[in-house]
C-alpha cells in the first residue's frame, strides 16, 4: 500500500513538473521571438534598411521576390568561405563591386540579372555581413520546396562554377 501511494504521489510531482517545463520553455520561446522583432540591433536594423528592398524573406512566394533570401546567399557563400573573415570580405568586395561573371549565385544572376553596384560605407556592410554570418536568418516558407526543386535541397550548392578569376 506505501508503495501505492508512492508511486501515485511520484507520478503526480512528474506530470506537474513536466508541465512547468513545458511552461517555462514556451514562455521563453515567445520571449525570444518578441526580442527578435523589437531589438534594436543596429546590424539587423542596417540590413533591413539597406538590403530588404530587394532580398526580402517577407516576400509573399517565390515569384514576388526580386532578389534571392539571405538565408539562400548564406549557403551559397559558406559553402565556399569556410571562415568568417573570408566570408566578411567576400560579401563586401560583392556589394562595392558587383561582377556578373564573380557572382557566385548563378541561377539568381539569370533569373534577377545582377545586383546593382550600392555605395554604402565599408564599416555598414561588415557590420551586415557579420551579422548574417552569425545569425540564423529568416527563411521564407517557399525557401524548403524551392531549394528541393532546383538544387536538390542546397546539397549541390557549393559545387557550381567557381568563377573565382
Ligand atoms: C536593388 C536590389 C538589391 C539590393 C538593395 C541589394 N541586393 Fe543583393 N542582390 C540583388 C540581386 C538581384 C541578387 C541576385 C543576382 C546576383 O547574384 O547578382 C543579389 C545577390 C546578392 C548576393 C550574392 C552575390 C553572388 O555572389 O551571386 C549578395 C552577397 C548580396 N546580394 C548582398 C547584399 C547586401 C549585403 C545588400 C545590402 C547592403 C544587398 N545585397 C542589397 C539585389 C539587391
Amino acid at each position: 500500500m506505501k508503495t501505492l501511494i508512492f508511486t501515485i504521489a511520484l507520478s503526480a510531482l512528474f506530470a506537474s513538473c513536466k508541465q512547468n517545463t513545458e511552461k517555462a520553455y514556451l514562455a521563453a520561446n515567445t520571449q525570444e521571438t518578441a526580442d527578435l522583432k523589437t531589438q534594436p540591433d543596429e546590424a539587423y536594423t542596417l540590413m533591413k534598411n539597406n538590403c530588404y528592398v530587394c532580398h526580402n524573406p517577407q516576400a509573399a512566394s517565390h515569384d514576388d521576390i526580386i532578389a534571392p533570401p539571405f538565408k539562400a546567399v548564406k549557403m551559397r557563400y559558406t559553402n565556399v568561405y569556410d571562415n568568417k573573415t573570408d566570408f566578411i570580405n567576400a560579401m563586401v568586395h560583392w556589394v562595392q563591386n558587383p561582377e556578373e561573371e564573380k557572382a557566385l549565385m548563378r541561377g539568381a544572376v539569370n533569373r534577377f540579372k545582377v545586383m546593382p553596384k550600392l555605395d554604402f560605407p565599408t564599416e555598414d556592410l561588415e557590420k551586415i555581413a557579420a551579422y548574417i554570418y552569425d545569425n540564423d536568418l529568416e527563411e521564407p516558407t517557399w525557401m524548403e520546396e524551392h531549394m528541393q526543386k532546383q538544387h536538390g535541397n542546397g546539397k549541390g550548392m557549393g559545387k557550381g562554377k567557381m568563377n573565382k578569376n
